[in-house]
C-alpha cells in the first residue's frame, strides 16, 4: 500500500507523524516531535534523517545520493540484507543484498512514552526469490526519541535451514572524520578490505587517515566516536550484533562513486551494526534473529 493518503488515513498521529512525498517521489515517513525530528523512506526502510532537538543531525546525507526504485539511497542507514558487499561467487548479485532497494511495507506507527516507534516488513517477492530461494520475513522497528532505536528481525519462514549476513549501514555525520577519534574496537581483529582482506590487530582508538574499509569481527562492544570540530559524540550501542564496520572512502573511491561528491568524504564515517563474515548467522526453519542498534549523540 503506498497511496499517500491512504497511508496517512491508516497511519498518522496528529502533530507528530505523517507520510509525504520525499527526494525523487519516493514516499518517506515525516517524524516531528518536541524530542527529535526523522525520515523513514519506504523505499528500502531507509532513515535518512534523525535529529535530537538541539543537535546537529546524526546521519550525513549525500547531496548526490539518488532517490529511484531499485537504486541505493546514498547515506542515512542502507538496511544491509541477506549478504554484505559482494556476494561470494555471484559477480551479477546487486552489492550488499536486495532489502534496501525494495519498497517495504508500513505494519505499524505507535506513540510509545517519548518515542514515535514505526514498524516496517519486508517479504518475498519475485525480486527476492531471483537471489534467495527461502521465504524468510523482515521486520525493522524504528524508534525515534532521545535515541534512535532500530531493531531488525529476521524470521526464517521456510522449512529448512539459511544462513545470512546483515548490517544498519550507518553514515555519521562528523565535522571532520580526519581529526575523530573511534573508540571500543581495541585489540579486535578486523578484516581490512584495503588490504587483500589481511587480518590484523586494532591496537588503540581508531583513527582515519587514509581510505577505510574495516569489517571488526567478534564485536559486541559499544562504540563511540568523539568528534572535538563538532564537540559531540555518537554513542552506537547494541545487541545480536557480533561485527562493527568501519568504512570511510578518502579522496579516490569517493571521486569513482557517481552518487557520491568528490568532497564529502571528509564529512562522513559509517559505524556499522552487523552480522558478517565469520558472523553470518545461521537460522534454523522456524526461528527468528533481532540485532538491535541504539544510536546517540552527547555533548563534548
Ligand atoms: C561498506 C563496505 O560497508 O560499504 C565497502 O565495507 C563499500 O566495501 C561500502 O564500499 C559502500 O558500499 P556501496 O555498495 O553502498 O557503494
Amino acid at each position: 500500500m503506498n497511496d499517500l493518503s491512504a497511508l496517512n488515513s491508516r497511519f498518522s498521529l496528529p502533530g507528530l507523524l505523517k507520510f509525504e512525498t520525499g527526494e525523487g517521489g519516493l514516499t518517506r515517513v515525516a517524524v516531528t516531535s518536541g524530542i527529535a525530528d526523522a525520515h523513514i523512506y519506504l523505499h528500502g526502510a531507509h532513515v535518512t534523517h534523525y535529529q535530537r532537538k538541539g543537535y546537529e543531525p546524526l546521519l550525513f546525507m549525500s547531496g548526490k545520493s539518488l532517490f529511484a526504485e531499485g537504486k541505493a539511497i546514498r547515506g542515512g542507514i542502507p538496511l544491509i540484507f541477506p549478504w554484505f558487499g559482494a556476494r561470494a561467487g555471484d559477480a551479477a548479485a546487486p552489492a550488499h543484498g536486495f532489502a534496501r532497494t525494495l519498497p517495504w511495507d508500513l505494519r505499524a506507527a505507535k506513540q510509545i512514552g517519548d518515542s514515535v516507534a514505526i514498524t516496517l516488513a519486508l517479504e518475498p517477492s519475485d525480486a527476492t526469490r531471483r537471489w534467495f530461494a527461502q521465504d524468510f520475513e523482515l521486520i525493522y522497528t524504528v524508534s525515534i526519541g532521545a535515541s534512535l532505536q532500530l531493531v531488525l528481525e529476521v524470521h526464517n519462514r521456510s522449512s529448512t535451514p539459511f544462513s545470512f549476513e546483515e548490517a544498519l549501514h550507518t553514515y555519521c555525520n562528523v565535522g571532520d572524520v580526519r581529526q575523530v577519534s573511534i573508540e571500543g574496537l581495541s585489540g579486535r581483529t578486523y578484516i581490512d578490505k584495503t588490504a587483500a582482506l589481511a587480518r590484523k590487530t586494532q591496537a588503540g582508538p581508531i583513527r582515519i587517515s587514509s581510505e577505510t574499509d574495516r569489517v571488526y569481527l567478534d564485536t559486541t562492544e559499544t562504540v563511540a566516536v568523539s568528534d572535538p570540530m563538532k564537540r559531540q559524540r555518537i554513542v552506537v550501542a547494541k545487541r545480536g550484533s557480533s561485527t562493527t564496520v568501519i568504512w570511510n572512502p578518502w579522496i579516490d573511491k569517493a571521486k569513482g562513486m557517481a552518487d557520491f561528491g568528490d568532497d564529502e568524504w571528509p564529512r562522513m564515517l559509517c559505524i556499522e551494526t552487523a552480522n558478517a563474515a565469520d558472523n553470518a548467522v545461521q537460522l534454523q526453519a522456524g526461528q527468528s534473529h533481532a540485532m538491535t542498534a541504539t544510536l546517540g549523540v552527547e555533548r563534548e
